[in-house]
């Protein structure tokens, strides 16, 4: 029960903090969100979406789940979609994954982890899909960050493939979707320079990663 009494007065000294240093944060905050971007990531909490990129609540919208899939049918991460896009006009997407991500391991494992495998079974089919490439990495390790940045640039083209997005780039609304990698080895994000806009939008076909 202490661990947990901790949270509580954790929470009194932040709250104290923040209104130190604006008087009317939670006032202006509880008023409305308009946060520019919408991150999609990874549940593992090593790798908080708000810190990583120094942003104070309010100015980022963020969906994680376990290694940052968006799925067709996925009517929890479509809507979050669909509400920061039409609602909130987010002005950019971001899907960050980490090196290290255990979905993305226990997804090429032989082993059963039960329910979860269900879900992992995506990147699974990521992984069969770039096969050959993936088979020549020199080593377990390298194979797994490598999977881990095709992971990433999949779930970007699937946002990019919504009705959310193709339809707000059909009336003009410029978003840009990203794919970034998060190094939970030394706290660095790197851009995978995939991104998709509504200008190159056509040319998915020929992305690549650096
Ligand atoms: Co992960």
């Amino acid at each position: 029960m202490k661990t947990i009494k901790k949270l509580f007065d954790n929470n009194r000294l932040w709250a104290d903090s923040m209104t130190r240093m604006n008087k009317d944060f939670f006032k202006d905050l509880a008023r409305q969100q308009s946060p520019k971007y919408l991150w999609i990531g990874c549940a593992d909490s090593r790798v908080p979406a708000n810190e990583i990129v120094g942003l104070l609540p309010g100015e980022i919208f963020v969906h994680r789940n376990v290694a940052n899939l968006v799925i067709h049918t996925d009517i929890n991460c479509l809507s979050v979609l669909q509400f920061a896009v039409e609602i909130l006009k987010v002005e950019h997407v971001i899907v960050c994954g980490h090196y290290g991500c255990g979905g993305i391991k226990a997804a090429v494992e032989d082993q059963r982890h039960g329910l979860i495998d269900n879900w992992l079974r995506h990147v699974r089919d990521v992984y069969h899909r770039h096969e050959l490439e993936l088979k020549k990495e020199k080593d377990k390790d390298s194979l797994l960050r490598r999977l881990c940045e095709l992971n990433i640039r999949e779930q970007v083209l699937n946002i990019a493939n919504t009705t959310t997005v193709q339809d707000a780039w059909r009336r003009g609304q410029g978003i840009a979707v990203h794919g970034w990698v998060y190094d939970i080895h030394d706290g660095l994000l790197r851009d995978l320079k995939v991104s998709i806009s509504r200008k190159n939008r056509f040319a998915e076909k020929s992305l690549f990663i650096t």
